[in-house]
């Protein structure tokens, strides 16, 4: 018989809780932990036995090569299947493949040439009112911004009153994804549970319009998607699946927004470069000219690097599987990290250094080592809204770039946190003016 492999080093923590506090509340909780045990470890978190893993073969492991070893539905906090219902971040296997495939036409190609317009015109709107104001905190009013965009092209909201109303609504929500499941209706898990209800009966609206008056808005192509058999989602499929847009659309972008806004400010040479590129295109700006912009591009492929919104990913454990030497039972939960890659020096020159030459194609360091750059996951269930992301924060910060000086207010506390998604913790205090 061959010896089982040991359990990866580690502790259990106190009884029930393990270790949840510490990895809640302590920033540089993994990064202890790996200092002490290595790249893989052990732990208790929410009462699951959890193997945190690092470094670019782990990542490509469970983003890969293993892919079938994990599960995302075991992986989620009872909270989340909860809220956000039977949604692609919950979902496995075939049921998983076929769904990704229907929601595919609304996060590329054509798709993503109409929302330009919408996008454009609600980032400018927001630039202006900025530049109103005087002094102010950047990061409510870009996540306004954020949601605005991702309500109003995912979930056929209007811009104006309505969408602030859905806002308030789905902070209700996100506030129940880490709260106690108390089901009454004054404990925060009941209050997320109406907004739910609220937000899905607003997109069931919204669906019953669309059919009416057909739009090439995100709901419009889901009403239209088909899969090779000739099959569509139904409407209560495509009524969570907007749900779990808006939810993963809008604090993710905001937090690579605002953190991109500090670093260049933080950077003059970079800011410099960064406005030589945009001074190259005609007025106004347009969809053709963003595919044109390399050096903004790298941009933010270090702004994912340096301040990587998703801290990294849950999977349960469906099959055990060996690494590092070490046995991971079925059963346990695994979580993948990204800031150790991002930030390893074996792959990274000077890696605590914003640089964005370093994806320069004489450079492109992130092809040292396969799954190096992960701040949008990977493999098969790479982010879905990777495009649409992208394509909102080019034309945020062209059109940035293009008109507006900000400078960062003297004596702010620019140390990051991570919650809800990484952020500095002034919220970013700004005088932003027009050039
Ligand atoms: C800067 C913005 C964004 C970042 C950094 C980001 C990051 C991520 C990451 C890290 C994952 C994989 C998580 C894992 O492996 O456990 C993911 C998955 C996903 N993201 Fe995003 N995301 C962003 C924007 C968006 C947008 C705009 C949408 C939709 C409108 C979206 C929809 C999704 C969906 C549906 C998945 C699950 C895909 C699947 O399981 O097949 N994301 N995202």
């Amino acid at each position: 018989m061959i010896p089982q492999l040991p359990l990866p080093p580690g502790r259990n923590g106190l009884p029930f809780v393990g270790e949840t506090l510490a990895f809640i509340f302590d920033p540089d909780f993994a990064e202890k932990r790996a200092n002490r045990y290595g790249a893989i470890f052990r732990t208790n978190i929410l009462g699951q036995p959890t193997v945190v893993m690092s470094g670019p073969e782990a990542n490509k492991l469970i983003l890969s090569t293993h892919f079938e070893h994990f599960s995302w539905r075991e992986g989620w906090p009872a909270n989340f299947r909860e809220l956000l219902g039977e949604s692609l971040f919950l979902q496995d296997g075939a049921e998983h493949r076929r769904n990704r495939k229907l929601l595919m036409p609304a996060f590329h190609g054509a798709a993503l040439q109409n929302y330009f317009v919408t996008m454009e015109a609600i980032a400018t709107r927001h630039l202006e009112t900025c530049a109103d104001l005087g002094d102010y905190t950047w990061l409510p009013l870009l996540k306004e911004m954020t949601f605005e965009i991702a309500s109003v092209l995912l979930v056929g909201g209007e811009s104006g009153p309505e969408t602030s109303r859905l806002s308030e609504i789905f902070t209700a929500l996100t506030q129940g994804l880490f709260a106690f499941p108390i089901r009454l209706p004054f404990t925060t898990y009941g209050k997320a549970l109406k907004a739910r209800d609220q937000l899905l009966k607003h997109i069931e609206q919204a669906i019953a319009s669309r059919r009416q008056n057909p739009r090439n808005d995100a709901l419009g192509l889901l009403l239209q998607s088909r899969d090779e058999d000739g099959n569509a989602l139904s409407d209560a499929e495509i009524k969570v699946q907007a749900l779990l847009m808006l939810f993963a659309g809008h604090e993710t972008t905001t937090s690579m927004l605002i953190s991109a806004a500090m670093a260049l400010a933080q950077n003059p040479k970079v800011l410099a470069q960064a406005r030589q590129e945009q001074a190259q295109f005609s007025e106004p700006l347009d969809f053709e000219q963003l595919k044109q912009m390399p050096y903004l591009s790298q941009i933010l492929k270090e702004v994912e690097r340096l301040y990587p919104p998703v801290a990294g990913g849950f999977r349960g454990v469906v099959k055990p599987f060996e690494f590092g030497g070490y046995h991971i039972p079925a059963g346990w939960k695994v979580l993948y990290q990204v800031k150790p890659t991002h930030r390893s020096g074996e792959i990274y020159s000077n890696p605590d250094v914003f640089d964005p030459d370093r994806f320069s194609p004489e450079r492109n360091e992130y092809k040292n080592a396969e799954f190096s750059l992960v701040g949008f996951g990977g493999g098969a269930r790479v982010c879905l809204g990777l495009a649409f992301a992208q394509l909102e924060m080019k034309i945020f910060l062209a059109l940035l770039l293009r008109s507006y000086d900000w400078e960062l207010l003297p004596g702010q506390d620019l140390s990051l946190d991570r919650i809800p998604s990484l952020h500095p913790r002034s919220g970013l205090q700004v005088k932003l003016t027009r050039r």
